[in-house]
């Protein structure tokens, strides 16, 4: 059984994220979708705010989706090569708005395959808080 993983903040879960877990599980038969989803405060490192939702309730969200086998915490951007190796990755799957930029991981995991999907076009959550702020 392959090992596909997957990471991000899935904060106010919405169709893009649903529509990339789907087609993360579904690439390659008989396999399994791990999601790393990030800690709070490396969502703050990376976007400027900590999530609407804390950690353990994207965990529990997302969790609860059935093209997720399991889940974890990512704590930090720089140790993804650590957390696939964890995992027993044999593919990283990403959305498209990180196109290349994982592709050093190849040089310590040579086996690991790299997809990029492509994003959902017109949502996001970021476009969903400025919506409900507005
Ligand atoms: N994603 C997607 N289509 C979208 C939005 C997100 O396929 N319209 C994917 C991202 O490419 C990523 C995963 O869902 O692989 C988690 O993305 P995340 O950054 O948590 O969601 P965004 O909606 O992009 O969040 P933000 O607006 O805060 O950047």
């Amino acid at each position: 059984m392959k090992t596909i993983v997957t990471f991000g903040t899935f904060d106010l879960l919405h169709i893009g994220h649903v529509k990339l877990l789907k087609r993360a599980s579904e690439l390659v038969p008989n396999s399994k979708l791990i999601v790393g989803i990030s800690s709070d405060s490396l969502n703050f490192s990376k976007k400027g705010h900590y999530p609407i939702y804390d950690f353990d309730e994207r965990n529990e969200i997302i969790s609860s989706i059935k093209y997720v086998y399991s889940t974890f915490k990512e704590n930090s951007l720089e140790d993804k090569v650590a957390y696939l190796k964890e995992q027993n990755a044999d593919i990283l799957v990403m959305g498209d708005d990180w196109k290349g930029k994982f592709d050093y991981c190849k040089k310590e995991l040579p086996n690991l395959e790299i997809v990029y999907l492509p994003r959902t076009e017109l949502i996001s959550t970021t476009e969903t808080i400025i919506k409900i702020r507005s």
